[in-house]
């Protein structure tokens, strides 16, 4: 029996969901044009659209929250948040912003010229619009088994060191602005990436002078990924290892809505680069205001620089990959396809395999979201070919390598019984697979479909 490892906190404040009919759920379908972004979030019981933002904050968070200090400039937040990055990463400079785009918005400019590129392991889709943003190519060289998602292996999200050498050589380093290291690789599945990974990354960057970058949405859950699967690291604290790991890297960008357990706020860490840092606070200003409340309220930075502990705490991190992979075992023991091994946020399901009927151009990773709303009112997102826009000159619609329905969790918000009512959704769904249909898309913007496209089902 898969094992739930039990919460280490208790819950002091209840946010009551809304329980829905199956006759409802496919109205509010309708009404939507069967585009789960289109739902009001009231008819969902479970959200599992992102992690990003959706966690539940503590006590002391929401007391931070009331001690905000508020002032224009130099409030109290700014400060500790300032400690706690230092303590933390070991990084000098540090800049709050709104959120991880903003971050890449300013942090990007300072390294890309027009033509050049940034190289990472993979990019998430921000980070690749910024680089386009500065006229820079974005180039993922992840491992091969990310894109094996059968057959375990430790550290899935990792470079593929061999590949970053030889692109480097092919197109000259001159012509690299920047290395980026995403942590975990939420493009791969949220897989982690070895210290050893890092470090071996960081040394190519060194040797070609090429200055690198840690995205570090889900850093802690890194950490933890490496504190159980990499040999040396099982004695060392999260804290040692965030530390050791951000030594790798010149700078950082990260989303605070994931690890750091808050509802919004963003970073950028300089190491100890004082010119690079003065142009960042050079440019948060028109940007994001000014430096010391970065985009935030003085509230929200008292709860980031809470989180940022809250989000290592070892007990805390062994529920949080324990939901995941305790969610991730009961769908394989009831023979349902998903990515293996789970990464830290989310599971990933292989809708092509459970929708062998429904070929790419129909949308199987959506089939099966809707039918998740459908089933149970949970709601997912796909990740496959519906999240790819169709080709701006023929527009043919590409097929995406792997057909995926993401069901993300956010962070201290379900218990053990939401998810298990998530599996059962899915077993009774797998019952009836074959009789589920296709979708076609009948309305789409040119950019970033997937948020307001128009669907319908193929009778
Ligand atoms: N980097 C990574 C790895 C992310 O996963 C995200 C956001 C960002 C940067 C951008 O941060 O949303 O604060 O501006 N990921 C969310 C998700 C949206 O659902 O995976 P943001």
């Amino acid at each position: 029996m898969p094992k739930y490892i039990p919460e280490p906190f208790k819950i002091k404040v209840v946010e009551p969901l809304t329980m829905t009919t199956r006759e409802e759920r496919e109205q509010y379908l309708k009404e939507a044009n069967y585009n789960l972004f289109a739902l009001k979030s009231d008819y969902v019981y479970i959200d599992m659209l992102s992690d990003s933002g959706s966690g539940a904050m503590s006590d002391s968070q929401w007391a931070g929250m009331m001690r905000g200090d508020e002032s224009y400039a130099g409030a109290r937040g700014y400060y500790r948040l300032v400690d706690a990055v230092r303590d933390i990463f070991g990084y000098r400079y540090v800049q709050p912003v709104h959120q991880g785009r903003a971050a890449e918005k300013i942090l990007y400019p300072c390294f890309l010229k027009e033509g050049q590129f940034s190289v990472a392991n993979m990019h998430f889709d921000t980070t690749r619009g910024h680089v386009a943003l500065c006229n820079a190519t974005p180039k993922d060289i992840v491992v091969p088994e990310a894109r094996d998602t059968e057959n375990y292996a430790p550290f899935k999200g990792n470079m593929n060191i061999p590949a970053l050498r030889a692109f480097i050589e092919e197109v000259g380093p001159e012509k690299v602005g920047v290395i980026v290291m995403t942590i975990t690789n939420n493009t791969a599945g949220g897989q982690p990436v070895s210290m050893e990974n890092i470090r071996e990354t960081s040394k190519v960057a060194k040797e070609y002078g090429i200055p690198m970058v840690i995205d570090a949405a889900r850093f802690a859950e890194n950490a933890y990924f490496i504190k159980m699967r990499e040999p040396g690291y099982a004695d060392k604290s999260i804290i040692e290892i965030t530390r050791e790991a951000f030594s790798y890297a010149d700078a950082f960008t990260m989303s605070a809505k994931k690890d750091a357990i808050v509802n919004i706020g963003g970073l950028i860490g300089v190491k100890e680069d004082e010119e690079l840092f003065t142009k960042v606070q050079g440019l948060t200003v028109p940007y994001e205001g000014f430096i010391t409340y970065g985009g935030l309220a003085g509230r929200d930075l008292e709860a980031l620089a809470i989180g940022l502990y809250e989000g290592i705490e070892l007990d805390y991190l062994r529920y949080r990959i324990g939901q995941v992979e305790y969610l991730g075992d009961v769908l394989r023991e009831a023979g349902i396809p998903i990515q293996y091994p789970v990464g830290g946020h989310a599971i990933f399901i292989d809708a092509k395999k459970l929708l062998p009927h429904i070929p790419y151009y129909q949308f199987p990773g959506q089939a099966l979201a809707i039918e998740l709303y459908r089933e149970a009112g949970i709601r997912g997102c796909d990740i496959g070919s519906y999240m790819l826009d169709p080709d701006p000159v023929t527009g043919e619609q590409p097929e995406a390598e792997l057909e995926f329905t993401r069901l993300c969790l956010p962070r201290r918000v379900y218990t053990q019984a939401h998810l298990d009512v998530v599996a059962e959704a899915l077993i009774n769904i797998k019952k009836r697979a074959h009789e589920i249909k296709g979708y076609e898309i009948v309305w789409q913007p040119k950019v970033l479909r997937h948020f307001t496209a128009k669907l319908r089902p193929i009778e």
